[in-house]
């Protein structure tokens, strides 16, 4: 499905729908200098809307076109390249439709960042591996299961977390003695986003193909024959940790 300025406006509304509203406030509440890992064209920032308005919005993305209609200060940065994230000064690093791309050793080195700089971290949209169709056919286990899998190869960051990211993600920073907040945060496609259904299918398919699922097309066909009727869950989780010393009333 690649990361084009076209698939980011297109899927926009469904994510700024699906992500935890309580999650999102909280988050919001933290202000200061927000640093928006893999900002694509600045959803996070859009999400946040009038609370984010007197926060100072430090935008990371390594693709130079998207970050230009992102807004905020721009950062052209490879993500890879953990130690030299601009974190100096900052009250809250986010992310969005991110760290199911990463790696574990990645994340790990984040985590360690982060909580050494006692950063609040807000990951929302993180693709959770559960993917339902209503009316279902009997290939949809066969093609989420080879879709998964994809999601586990190497998406620039060494082998992918995918759905299993916010586990670990959460995982590492309770263990640090963070106080982790998860939420579901499920798409709900029904027939009103059609062209958003259409495109999702056709990355689903052609993933589930490339990860062994010889019958991906013929699904997708059949899928899109039924984009008009159906309904479409698509699971994510957002995730809120700060640490203890930073949650609200605790001083
Ligand atoms: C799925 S998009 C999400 C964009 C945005 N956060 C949103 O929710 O719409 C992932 C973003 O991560 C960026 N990205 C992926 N790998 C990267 C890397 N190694 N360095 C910098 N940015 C990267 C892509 O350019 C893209 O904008």
């Amino acid at each position: 499905m690649g990361f084009s300025a076209e698939w980011l406006a297109l899927r926009e509304p469904a994510d700024h729908a699906a992500r935890d509203a309580a999650l999102l406030a909280q988050a919001a509440a933290f202000g200061g200098v927000i640093v928006d890992l893999g900002c694509g064209t600045g959803s996070t920032r859009r999400a946040f809307g009038d609370r984010g308005a007197g926060a100072v919005w430090r935008m990371v993305d390594g693709d130079a076109a998207l970050l230009r209609l992102a807004g905020g200060e721009g950062h052209c940065l490879d993500l890879n390249d953990v130690a030299g994230l601009p974190f100096a000064g900052a009250a809250l690093v986010t992310a969005s439709a991110l760290f199911d791309l990463v790696s574990a050793d990645w994340l790990d080195l984040l985590v360690a960042r982060v909580v050494g700089l006692r950063l609040p971290v807000y990951a929302a949209l993180n693709y959770d591996g559960l993917m339902t169709w209503n009316p279902a056919l009997p290939e949809d286990a066969a093609v989420v299961a080879a879709f998964n899998r994809h999601q586990r190869g190497d998406k620039g960051f060494g082998p992918a977390l995918g759905p299993g990211a916010v586990v670990h993600l959460a995982g590492r920073l309770r263990a640090a003695g963070y106080v982790v907040t998860e939420a579901d945060s499920p798409w709900r496609l029904g027939p009103d986003q059609a062209a958003l259904q259409a495109e999702l299918l056709g990355g689903i398919a052609q993933a589930a193909g490339e990860a062994g699922f010889a019958g991906a097309e013929g699904w997708r066909e059949a899928r899109m024959a039924a984009v008009d009727q159906g309904i479409c869950r698509i699971g994510h989780r957002d995730l809120l940790a700060v640490p203890p010393e930073r949650v609200v009333g605790k001083g």
